[in-house]
C-alpha cells in the first residue's frame, strides 16, 4: 500500500512501542470522554468506562502475547457490542463512536495500513448512524432480523480488509466471518441481563417483560387503585404515539407510562380518578390545603419506594418524580391563598419536589398526564376545543421551565400537541345522543326502513 504499518512486533514495550501504544491511550481517554458526555442522565456509568478500560487492557495484554488470531476475538467483541447498541437504547452518535473504537483496537495490531484503519472507522461510524434505529427490537422476530443485519455488515467490513489479511486463509476468513455474525446474538441473548447490570442499560426486551399487565405490580395497581390503572393505560396509548411521532423511545415511554403513578397506590382515595370507585366523597374536602398537597405530592416518592422494593429500572422509577417536575398545585395552591391570604402563602410551598423532566420520554408523560385529565373533564368537546385546551396547558409548562434541563425542542413539542389532540379527540369525541335521537324520530312517525323505532348507529 505503500503507507506504514502496525504491526504486533511494533507494540513489544520498547522506546517504539511506547510511541504506539499512546495514541492508543488517547483514544482510550476520547472514547471515556465521549461516553461521558453522551450519558449525562445515566446512572453508573463508572462501570461503563470501567468495562472500556478493561477491554483496552485485555487488548493490549492479549497484543503483548503476539496472538495470531487475536483480530478474530477483537472482532467477535466488536460485534458483539455494536449488536448490543442495536439491542439496547444506547444513543445513536454513542454507539457509532463505540463501534469504531472497537474497529480500531480489531486493526491497529494487524499488518493493516493507516489509511485502510480510516477508511474502516468512517465506514462502520457511518453504516452505524443511518442504519441504527433506537428500541427497535419488539419480539423476537425483530432479534433475528437484527442479527442477519449485523452479520451482514461485520462480513462486508471483512471483505473490505481481508486483502489486506495476507496470513489468513479464506476458509478461516469464512468462518470467523460467520463466527462473528452468529455469535453476537448467542452473547447478547445470554449476556443480557449481566450487560444491563454491569451498563446500568435497559433493553427492549426487559421493557417489553415490564410491559406485560401480569407484573405484579400492575397486577396490584389494578386492584388497589382501577382509576389509577386506567389513566395509566390511557396515557401509555396516548404518549407512545407522541413518543415515536417525534423519534423517540416509545417502548420506554409506554412502559413509563404503566409505572408513573403506582405511588397512588399507598392513598389511593385521595386521588380524584380512584373516589368514583370507591364510592367515597373528595377527602381533601375536609382537609387542610397545605395537608392535602403533602399528601398529593408524595405519591412520587412513594411510588420510587415500591419501585425499589420490586427492583424496577431506574429509567422507569424516573418517571415517576418527573412526570410532575417542579409543577405547582395550582387547586391547593389557590385554596391556601383564599384560606390564608396573599402574605402567608409561596408558590414554592406548593411545588412538586422535582426533578424536572431530564429526558424527552419523561417530558412527553408529564404533558400527556395534564393534558388527559384536563381534556376529561371537558363534555364532548371538538378536536379545536381540545387543540386550545392543549395550547394553554402546554404554554403553562414551557413557561414555568418545566423542559429546560430536557433535550427537547419547540418543533418536537409541538408535534407531541399535534398527535395529542387527535388521540384526545378520538377517546373523547361527541357521541350521538340515542335517547333524543328515538324521541325525535317517534315524534316525527318515521320510522326507520329498518324496523319501527330502530337507528342506524352513526359512527
Ligand atoms: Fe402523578
Ligand atoms: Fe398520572
Amino acid at each position: 500500500m505503500g503507507v506504514s504499518t502496525v504491526t504486533l512486533e511494533s507494540l513489544a514495550p520498547d522506546a517504539n512501542g511506547l510511541l504506539t501504544i499512546l495514541p492508543l491511550v488517547l483514544y482510550t481517554l476520547m472514547a471515556v470522554a465521549w461516553l461521558w458526555f453522551s450519558f449525562p442522565t445515566l446512572k453508573g456509568r463508572q462501570r461503563a468506562y470501567f468495562i472500556v478500560s478493561f477491554v483496552t487492557m485485555t487488548y493490549v495484554a492479549l497484543a503483548f502475547m503476539k496472538s495470531p488470531y487475536l483480530y478474530l476475538m477483537v472482532l467477535a467483541i466488536s460485534a458483539t457490542f455494536s449488536f448490543c447498541t442495536y439491542v439496547v437504547d444506547v444513543p445513536r452518535r454513542s454507539a457509532s463512536v463505540l463501534l469504531a473504537f472497537l474497529g480500531f483496537l480489531l486493526l491497529l495490531p494487524s499488518e493493516v495500513s493507516h489509511t485502510l484503519w480510516v477508511l474502516w472507522f468512517m465506514s462502520v461510524s457511518l453504516q452505524n448512524y443511518f442504519f441504527y434505529k433506537r428500541g427497535v427490537v419488539k419480539a423476537r422476530g425483530d432479534l433475528v432480523k437484527s442479527t442477519f443485519f449485523w452479520g451482514g455488515i461485520v462480513l462486508v467490513n471483512l471483505l473490505f480488509i481481508y486483502p489486506s489479511l495476507d496470513k489468513l486463509s479464506l476458509s478461516s476468513f469464512i468462518i470467523s466471518g460467520g463466527f462473528a455474525s452468529v455469535l453476537p446474538f448467542f452473547l447478547s441473548v445470554g449476556l443480557s441481563p449481566a450487560l444491563e447490570y454491569l451498563f446500568n442499560f435497559l433493553s427492549s426486551l426487559t421493557l417489553l417483560e415490564l410491559s406485560n399487565l401480569d407484573h405484579p405490580l400492575i397486577k396490584r395497581l389494578q386492584v388497589e387503585a382501577p382509576g389509577t390503572f386506567h389513566h395509566s393505560l390511557l396515557l401509555a396509548t396516548l404518549s407512545e404515539q407522541a413518543s415515536d411521532d417525534i423519534h423517540a423511545n416509545g417502548l420506554l415511554t409506554r412502559v413509563g407510562c404503566l409505572y408513573h403513578d403506582i405511588g397512588k397506590m399507598k392513598r389511593p382515595i385521595y386521588f380524584i380518578e380512584n373516589q368514583a370507585y370507591f364510592g367515597v366523597s373528595n377527602p381533601h374536602d375536609y382537609l387542610n390545603p397545605r395537608m392535602s398537597k403533602l399528601i398529593v405530592t408524595a405519591h412520587p416518592i412513594d411510588g420510587m419506594k415500591l419501585g425499589e422494593e420490586y427492583k424496577l429500572p431506574d429509567a422507569i422509577q424516573a418517571f415517576m418524580p418527573e412526570h410532575h417536575g417542579t409543577l405547582i398545585c395550582g387547586y391547593f395552591y389557590a385554596q391556601a391563598l383564599k384560606e390564608e391570604g396573599k402574605g402567608h402563602v409561596t408558590k414554592a410551598q406548593f411545588r412538586y419536589s422535582g426533578p424536572k423532566p431530564q429526558t424527552r420520554e419523561t417530558a412527553i408523560v408529564m404533558l400527556a398526564d395534564a393534558a388527559e385529565s384536563a381534556v376529561r373533564a371537558l363534555n364532548a368537546p371538538t378536536p379545536d376545543q381540545v387543540d386550545a385546551l392543549l395550547e394553554v396547558i402546554f404554554k403553562q409548562r414551557i413557561e414555568d421551565g418545566q423542559f429546560d434541563e430536557c433535550p427537547i425542542t419547540m418543533q418536537e413539542i409541538w408535534k407531541i400537541k399535534k398527535s395529542f389532540t387527535k388521540g384526545l379527540s378520538a377517546i373523547h369525541h361527541q357521541r350521538v345522543n340515542y335517547a333524543e335521537k328515538i324521541s325525535q324520530v317517534r315524534q316525527a312517525g318515521k320510522p326507520s326502513s329498518m324496523g319501527k323505532g330502530y337507528i342506524q348507529p352513526s359512527v
